[in-house]
């Protein structure tokens, strides 16, 4: 269980990351013109984060997650904890195609927000990060 439990959090770090980069190349894909090199660039670097670290992590998150939780039998929801997690983890994965969608209007150079939409939206994952892993360490209720 361990090592399910190992794999799961390697899963979690590098779903986040992708999660924390991702609107960062928005934020400069944003201000980059329609058309220019830069725009292409920012297109293939979102493409491969995307459909290679963000896409896999957020699968294996899950796998190892229900795993744990099933195949161990460590779900319990008499405990509260457990339903704060349930439903920041679905927020979470929301907002994975929630980005889905962003990152496919700047494929087809149809977004629609500026970049200072952006660099708002990159603290929501974070703040969902923060509040899930104080749920399951701290379990404070
Ligand atoms: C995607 C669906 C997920 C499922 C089904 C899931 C399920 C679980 C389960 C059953 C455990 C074991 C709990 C225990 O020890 O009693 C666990 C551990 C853990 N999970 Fe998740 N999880 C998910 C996503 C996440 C996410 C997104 C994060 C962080 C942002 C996260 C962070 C952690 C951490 C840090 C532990 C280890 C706690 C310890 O050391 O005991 N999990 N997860």
């Amino acid at each position: 269980m361990e090592w399910v439990k190992a794999l799961h959090v390697l899963s979690v770090i590098a779903w986040m990351a992708a999660l924390l980069y991702l609107p960062r190349l928005f934020v400069y894909h944003a201000e980059s013109p329609v058309g220019s090199p830069q725009s292409e660039t920012f297109k293939v670097m979102e493409r491969r984060l995307f459909r290679g670290i963000m896409n896999p992590a957020m699968i294996a998150t899950w796998a190892f997650g229900l795993w744990l939780a099933f195949g161990y039998g460590l779900v319990d929801f008499s405990q509260g904890w457990m339903w704060l997690k349930a439903v920041a983890v679905l927020a979470l994965s929301g907002i994975h195609g929630w980005y889905s969608r962003l990152r496919k209007d700047f494929e087809r150079d149809a977004n629609k927000h500026p970049s200072r939409f952006f660099r708002m939206i990159n603290e929501i994952p974070f703040v969902l990060a923060i509040i899930i892993v104080i749920a399951v360490v701290v379990k404070p209720f």
